[in-house]
């Protein structure tokens, strides 16, 4: 779905960006996700974009009619997707530290809220008391699950959500305080690739919550199992084939209605829905060979595109796959190292790719650039001004 950009619609787009570096997601590489994805899912199955994957409100607004719902992190997000056109009943909110006018706005609002500790959950009782409202509250269960196949590792020895040993003592203190239990939601891992990692993972996750309702004795209405799908962005990654995913949430689906009926399955991917649409174009400043390295240095970087550079767990970059738009086409190649504008040494896109032949003036195009972009990365370090970000 990696879709390359023509050369007049990448000039068609530098003109309705005015300049460079921009961010350009295309409509119909989201909706041909969406459709992938609608095809093998189960027709029951609740399907939620991760706000946080891409806040753009045009975006949002194109997500919001094609998609069952929205995970928000902020009021911020909260706000946003409201505006977009999400219905409260179809938002969840969680997050690891909600502030007390964060609480209020979601309760006032009437969205799921995914409590994440049972602090949060007297914070939220006491909300509820104070405005003369209940609250729909789902509980983020951490697992102490082996996530061997993803990048970034979110259960376990870390500070989401509530150990899921602690779940049943957190539902009764839900109830004891009149709220009614909205569910349980896992969210354990990101960028993950390995379809088998996955199917293992969802199993697991939906055994326990299974087991914590039996144990606790209440129902259970919604199971949302989260996201953190991957794109491949290096060579050395594969595409995720989601139709053995798909087959197993079928069958865990069934497994989830067989004991409780009214139950409705969830997800919320952010990156697999939106990652390959989107492009960032920047372009060639300067160039310089030295010590044996060819540098292209772009206007473009790590303050508008963090994942793309230098990443904690990568001492090189990943190498996103990139074109070259050359003024004059030559046919010749070379190996060359790019680098951004900043006086930073992990402002590197790429190291040691093969590209045509680069001038300053030519566009080079960031693929895979759809999610995490200019909403995730350091905008104002430097002082550039932020990239326009539109739909095409
Ligand atoms: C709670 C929650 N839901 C969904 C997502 C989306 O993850 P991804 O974009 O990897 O699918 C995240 C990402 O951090 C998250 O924290």
């Amino acid at each position: 779905m990696n879709a390359r950009l023509t050369s007049d619609v990448l000039h068609a787009l530098l003109a309705q960006a005015g300049d460079t570096p921009f961010y350009a997601i295309g409509r119909d590489a989201v909706d041909g996700r969406i459709a992938t994805l609608r095809a093998l899912l189960p027709a029951t199955l609740q399907l939620c974009f991760a706000v946080k994957a891409n806040p753009l409100p045009a975006l949002l607004q194109h997500l919001a009619t094609r998609v069952d719902g929205a995970d928000v992190s902020s009021a911020g997000e909260l706000t946003r997707a409201l505006a977009a056109g999400f219905a409260a009943d179809d938002i969840g909110f969680t997050g690891p530290g909600k502030r007390d006018a964060e609480l209020s706005a979601a309760i006032d609002a009437g969205v799921r809220i995914c409590a994440e500790s049972t602090g949060e959950i007297e914070r939220i009782a006491g909300h509820c008391a104070r405005l003369g409202r209940t609250a729909r509250v789902a509980l983020r269960a951490n697992p102490d699950l082996a996530i061997t196949g993803s990048r970034v590792r979110m259960s376990g020895d870390s500070f989401f959500g509530i150990a899921s040993e602690d779940l049943p003592d957190a539902i009764a203190l839900l109830r004891s305080r009149g709220l009614p239990f909205a569910g349980l939601h896992y969210y354990c891992a990101s960028r993950m690739l390995d379809a088998a990692e996955i199917v293992a993972l969802h199993d697991r996750c939906t055994d326990e919550a299974l087991a914590i309702c039996a144990r606790a004795g209440v129902a259970l209405a919604w199971l949302n199992l989260g996201g953190g799908f991957g794109v491949p962005v290096a060579a050395d990654e594969r595409a995720l084939d989601f139709a053995p995913v798909a087959e197993n949430l079928h069958m865990l689906d069934a497994r989830l209605r067989a004991a409780h009926p009214d139950a409705r399955l969830a997800l919320e991917p952010g990156r697999y829905l939106v990652a390959e649409a989107g492009h960032y174009i920047c372009r060639v400043i300067d160039r310089k060979t030295m010590r044996g390295r060819t540098w292209l240095i772009v206007d473009g970087g790590a303050h508008q595109h963090l994942q793309a550079t230098l990443q904690p767990d990568r001492l090189q970059p990943a190498n996103f796959p990139m074109t070259l738009h050359p003024h004059a086409a030559t046919g010749e190649r070379e190996r060359v190292s790019i680098a951004g504008p900043l006086c930073a040494p992990f402002d590197v896109l790429a190291r040691d790719i093969e590209l045509p032949r680069a001038r300053p003036g030519d566009l080079l195009v960031v693929h895979c650039s759809g999610a995490y972009g200019a909403s995730a990365s350091p905008v104002n370090f430097l002082g550039h001004p932020p990239p326009a970000e539109f739909l095409f």
